[in-house]
């Protein structure tokens, strides 16, 4: 799906959801819904503690007075990112179109807007966790410059590298200055150690906020070009996204042969944890690849692409869907045919690479 900064006075599409109404106040929630939060749930973990839960905020000069955020969107990550800003003492605002879901966050001292304009105009920061960028646009609409001028945005939210960029531009074009960034760890590892958050954007709106981010996870800041922060979260997620889902189909895989799936997925967790192990680690990998060198003397792409031919053989015998490893099959087949099958199998880079 593209994403449409609205120009200004543009109406909504007509497939567009309708413009937010402000949420009730938290006066208006029912006590019965902030008093069942309390300590339950996925959040219950994430809720204000102790200030010394926050590791990644003690480090690397942490702000003396903690400034005050505006966190829009509460989803699991944007209530934990608002959770672990609060546990640093943050004061903190929160918006969400549905605002049932900032309940637990408010009693433990958020406070909530009654509009998105309200949530901007009471900080200088605000934070966005949304499912996408469109989200953002959707929820500024066509007030956006009245709302956003001398604001810094903190996009965190998934999205395209060029979705970010256009992001940027439009955001500039508003008197914002805006970073992008994407959250490499679940909602519920947020401001834990251990946790890190990619960012990319002019250095110095990253620098004057860096100790309020690293209140979210260590932040790694990788550049200028607003895109470089997704292209990072894109290419990660890229990895783990099909690593989850090679998990589940090897997992019908076998219950489809009567084997309980506990007699299989510890065995399966160790294969994915030994994979460092068995490719070499990243620089070597990475030296190879930039290099064009794939020497076949180990895992050769013949001797693997006769596994991707079993892999499918097994799935389409067993009725499971067969359509990752037909895809995985496709590349082997494509060396091969080349007259790489003596190769390495990393030579299958040469032809998932983009032509130069
Ligand atoms: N969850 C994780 O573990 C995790 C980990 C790493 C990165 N991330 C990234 O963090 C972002 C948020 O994740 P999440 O799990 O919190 O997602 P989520 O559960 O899908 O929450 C999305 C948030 O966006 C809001 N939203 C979506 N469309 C909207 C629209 N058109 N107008 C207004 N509000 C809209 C939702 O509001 P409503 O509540 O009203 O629906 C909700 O607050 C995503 O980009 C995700 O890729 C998540």
């Amino acid at each position: 799906m593209t994403t449409r900064p609205p120009t200004t006075n543009q109406p909504p599409a007509a497939n567009q959801p309708p413009s937010p109404q402000p949420p009730p106040t938290v006066d208006r929630l029912p006590a019965s819904n902030r008093t069942a939060f309390l300590g339950l749930g996925e959040m219950g973990s994430a809720l204000p503690s102790t200030p010394s839960d926050t590791d990644t905020g003690t480090r690397g000069g942490a702000d003396r007075e903690p400034r005050p955020v505006a966190v829009i969107g509460l989803g699991p990550m944007g209530r934990a990112m608002a959770a672990s800003l609060l546990r640093a003492g943050h004061p903190v605002t929160v918006w969400n179109r549905t605002a049932q879901r900032a309940s637990e966050l408010v009693a433990v001292g958020a406070m909530l807007a009654t509009s998105p304009a309200a949530a901007f105009a009471a900080s200088e920061l605000a934070i966005l966790s949304l499912t996408d960028y469109q989200a953002m646009y959707d929820i500024l609409g066509t007030d956006a410059g009245s709302v956003l001028a001398g604001k810094v945005l903190v996009n965190l939210s998934s999205d395209t590298p060029d979705a970010s960029r256009e992001a940027a531009r439009w955001a500039a074009g508003r008197g914002a200055s805006f970073l992008t960034g994407g959250v490499m760890v679940p909602a519920p590892a947020v401001g834990r150690p251990g946790a890190y958050v990619f960012y990319s954007g002019p250095r110095q709106v990253f620098d004057a906020h860096e100790p309020t981010l690293r209140r979210l996870g260590e932040p790694r800041f990788l550049g200028s070009d607003p895109g470089l922060a997704q292209l990072f979260y894109q290419a990660h997620l890229d990895v783990f996204l099909t690593a989850l889902s090679s998990l589940l189909h090897a997992t019908a895989l076998v219950t489809a042969a009567g084997v309980p799936a506990a007699e299989f997925m510890p065995g399966a967790m160790d294969t994915l944890t030994a994979i460092p192990a068995m490719i070499g680690d990243g620089q070597d990998l990475a030296r190879s690849l930039t290099a064009g060198e794939h020497p076949g003397n180990l895992s050769t792409t013949r001797m693997m692409g006769a596994t991707a031919h079993h892999i499918v053989a097994t799935s389409e015998r067993s009725g499971v869907d067969a359509g990752l490893p037909r895809a995985v099959r496709a590349q082997y087949d494509q060396a091969i045919a080349a007259g790489h099958g003596n190769a390495n199998w990393t030579v299958l880079y040469e032809f998932l690479k983009a032509s130069t």
